[in-house]
């Protein structure tokens, strides 16, 4: 709790460093940089780079380790006789789930032109934002003009030989000719206002992380009721058991790998401004 405290006032701190444009206010103890405002572009750029992040620890430490140790990983995990956990996208799916039960306008969605499940296909407004990223491989920052959502969309790219062997063979899905690096699809993130303050850029990095959580505690629930369940505590599967982390010790991967990478987009934005 205590370094969690800690990794928030550094990330206020230096919120306020990069962000307060001048005269700087001085600001009060525990309400720092309450009066900054940052554009909805650059909040997004923070929780797509969070959401990076998390799914990378999820798909190399959970998923690619646990294969090793005899874990299961399946589009089907959701059904009881199942005893496996959610593949990368639904993972981030499960997230969503979880987000959208929380009383947050944040949205966010993994979908592409040419999806495997058929709800994941982007339509109107964010079909033609993402034949854009297509044409450049560039994120997409636009106003929803039917909604009056703020929308950004990010390239979700061919990253490992498993991406394109998966899709290209999976029975569901209209194209068998994805490429190594190619974009398959984007993470699509809304929010209603233009711009946040400090204050609330950290409460949504906070929703975003309490809905991951979620997501990893509802795998969790379902592998203690597998018929030999892993033991859960503070070994991972790297170390060559079948065991998983807990909530607590996943929480705590992701907070540290997203709070650097958090900071890294802080000043990449900063010295993108200057
Ligand atoms: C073992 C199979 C498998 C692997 C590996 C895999 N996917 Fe998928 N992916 C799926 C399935 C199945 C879905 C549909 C999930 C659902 O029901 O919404 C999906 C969904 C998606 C979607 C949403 C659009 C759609 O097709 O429905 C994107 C984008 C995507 N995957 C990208 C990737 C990327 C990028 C990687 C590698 C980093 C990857 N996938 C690895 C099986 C896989």
């Amino acid at each position: 709790m205590f370094l969690r405290a800690l990794t928030l006032l550094g990330l206020s701190a230096l919120c306020i460093y990069l962000f307060v444009t001048a005269p700087p206010p001085l600001p009060e103890e525990g309400k720092a940089g309450a009066g900054t405002t940052i554009p909805m572009e650059q909040a997004f750029a923070v929780l797509a780079a969070e959401n990076d992040e998390a799914r990378r620890l999820w798909t190399q430490e959970i998923v690619g380790a646990g294969k090793k140790v005899g874990l299961s990983f399946d589009e089907d995990w959701e059904r009881e006789e199942v005893e496996a956990g959610p593949l990368p996208a639904l993972f981030l799916k499960e997230t969503a789930r979880q987000m959208q039960r929380m009383s947050t306008d944040l949205t966010f969605f993994l979908g592409s032109d040419a999806p495997i499940k058929e709800a994941n296909r982007f339509e109107g407004q964010q079909a033609l934002e993402f034949a854009e990223i297509r044409a450049t491989g560039e994120p997409q920052f636009f106003e929803d003009t039917e909604h009056q959502d703020q929308v950004a969309m990010f390239p979700d790219v061919a990253s490992a030989a498993a991406c394109v062997s998966c899709h290209n063979d999976h029975v569901d899905s209209p194209r068998d000719d994805w490429t190594l690096h190619e974009v398959m699809g984007a993470t699509t993130w809304t929010y209603p206002a233009k711009a946040v303050s400090l204050e609330e850029l950290l409460q949504l990095t906070e929703i975003y992380r309490a809905s991951t959580r979620g997501a990893y505690e509802r795998y969790l629930e379902m592998a203690a009721s597998f018929e030999d369940p892993p033991v859960i505590g503070d070994q991972w599967p790297r170390d060559g058991e079948r065991v998983l982390p807990s909530a607590d010790a996943f929480m705590e991967a992701v907070d540290r790998a997203v709070s650097s990478a958090t900071v890294l987009k802080l000043f990449d934005l900063a010295r993108a401004d200057r």
